[in-house]
């Protein structure tokens, strides 16, 4: 995500200076003269396409040269002006966020114009030096520690979803506070999604406890305990005639989610620390805010891997790796991660837009600086809401048009305050109708589950709370038993 940020800042810097230099393309209008790639698109795609559509990156065709750019220019104008590319799906009435990378409408004239003047290609001499990439590389800057898992796993193409956990030592002889983190998938094919969780060394204990009870391998997926979930193969699913809780909100039952501001140290997957996901693989913390990894924890990586139903062709093998910055000093604030979700809905089959809800009362001050609805394929739109104790009701992101293939964070330019005792909503509507192309199976009611044909209901957000640990020598707070 933060590329994102760096890309907008060379964006802007980069629009000055066009402007300063070439201002033909302002009051007059583009159209009005000759618009070429070398001379004024190849800046455009470069500092807002090429991230993606590069070699050996997630966007189906590279856009770098002329010759690779020429035969989509009818595609790229349709895209752009349509607003579908660069992707971007908040509502811009809602929050302004730091990564909001939607093209300028001044960039937007002048690929249509360029498009319709016959996508020219212009003056060699006038072509922008190409953005270099570190293949293999990292955005966040270079780590102070990488860890990767101890071996590699097989994928097989005819391998089912897998959920699998790894387990990383961190080795980490005191606290330590990380600014950023990246996850490496190690072979984009078939990691569908990473998430790295923290697990202390207590919470170590008691899975080796439970596992060696079990007799069962470290690692394996567990069902739960509270008897709503079975597990098909590796797979944790919700029982089809498990209660239905649609509207979470007046519930008194958990459905779900992870209270902000609680450590979440209760959680079986315990604390989260970086997620990768399509479109998502790092993560860098404000300036005076930092997550905190304990002594001695262990990262789990939560690895969803997937064949992609007949994609693959022969076995590959993955090795994922994470490398993490740390804050040089104990930060002002401390960042957790937190969820309003609901695991209790049930999705009728058929059903063009069915609501979901999920509420969470704010147990303390908090600031969020960062939202990221998640859902599967059937997932529509979801909005986040506020109902302050004040009883004023404010709408804080609205993604109207939700995109399995585009889990982006949202990162806010400034972060909302969250007074104690504040409602939070958060709404999602499902399309599990014929109307959705990509719908594995309108016949059929959907429950959540891992796998992508199941459903979820998360509604992430990234808080900070004041750092309790700011004036706590980390030896004392140790010694006295405080995590
Ligand atoms: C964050 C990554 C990302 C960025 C930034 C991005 N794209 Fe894309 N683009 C994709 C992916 C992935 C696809 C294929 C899936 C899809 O259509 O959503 C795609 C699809 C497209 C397509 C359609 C290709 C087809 O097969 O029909 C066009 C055209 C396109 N992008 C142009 C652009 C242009 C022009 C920009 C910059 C102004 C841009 N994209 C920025 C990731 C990106």
């Amino acid at each position: 995500m933060k590329k994102w940020v760096l890309f907008s800042a060379v964006l802007i810097a980069v629009a000055a200076i066009t402007f300063v230099v070439s201002p033909a393309t302002s009051a007059s209008g583009p159209s009005k003269r000759e618009v070429t790639f070398n001379k004024d698109v190849a800046s455009i795609l470069y500092n807002n396409c090429a991230e993606c559509h590069r070699p050996n990156d997630i966007a189906p065709m590279s856009l770098l040269s002329y010759k690779e750019v020429r035969p989509w220019a009818r595609s790229i104008k349709e895209k752009v002006v349509n607003r579908e590319m660069p992707p971007w799906s908040p509502d811009p009435a809602y929050g302004q966020f730091t990564n909001d990378h939607r093209l300028i409408q001044k960039d937007v004239d002048t690929i249509a114009a360029w498009v319709d003047q016959g996508a020219k290609e212009g003056n060699p001499k006038d072509l922008p030096k190409m953005p270099e990439f570190v293949v293999g590389g990292w955005e966040i800057g270079k780590p102070d520690v990488v860890l990767q898992m101890a071996e590699e796993h097989v994928v097989k193409p005819d391998d089912p979803d897998q959920y699998i956990n790894f387990f990383l030592p961190t080795n980490f002889k005191e606290d330590v506070w990380v600014q950023a983190a990246e996850v490496h998938p190690g072979n984009r094919r078939v990691v569908h999604h990473v998430i790295a969780f923290i697990q202390t060394p207590q919470m170590m204990a008691k899975r080796v406890d439970e596992a060696k009870t079990k007799g069962e391998k470290l690692g394996k997926r567990a069902a739960g305990g509270s008897g709503l979930f079975y597990l098909d193969g590796n797979l944790r699913r919700v029982k089809m005639d498990a209660p239905v809780v649609n509207n979470a909100c007046d519930q008194k039952v958990a459905a779900g989610g992870r209270q902000p501001g609680g450590n979440g140290e209760g959680e079986n997957e315990g604390m989260l620390l970086a997620g990768f996901a399509p479109g998502t693989g790092n993560t860098a913390y404000p300036a005076g805010t930092a997550k905190r990894v304990p002594a001695g924890s262990t990262l789990m990586f939560q690895m969803h891997y997937s064949a992609f139903r007949g994609s693959l062709k022969e076995a590959v093998t993955d090795r994922t790796s994470i490398g993490l910055i740390f804050a040089k000093q104990p930060p002002d604030k401390m960042v957790l991660t937190s969820a309003a979700a609901n695991i209790m809905f049930k999705i009728p089959a058929g059903d063009g837009n069915h609501e979901v809800v999920a509420c969470q009362t704010v147990p303390r001050d908090i600031q969020v600086i960062n939202y990221m609805p998640h859902m599967h394929l059937r997932g529509k739109d979801m909005k986040y809401e506020a109902i302050y104790p004040d009883g004023r009701h404010e709408t804080l992101l609205w993604v109207p048009k939700f995109s399995f293939n585009w889990q982006s964070v949202y990162w806010l330019k400034q972060p909302v305050n969250i007074p104690k005792g504040t409602k939070l909503i958060v709404t999602a509507h499902f399309d599990n109708s014929t109307k959705n192309k990509y719908n594995p199976d309108p016949t059929k009611d959907v429950r959540w589950g891992d796998p992508t044909y199941d459903e979820m209901m998360i509604g992430w957000m990234d808080i900070t709370i004041d750092n309790p640990m700011k004036t706590v020598k980390p030896d004392a707070a140790r010694a006295s038993g405080q995590k």
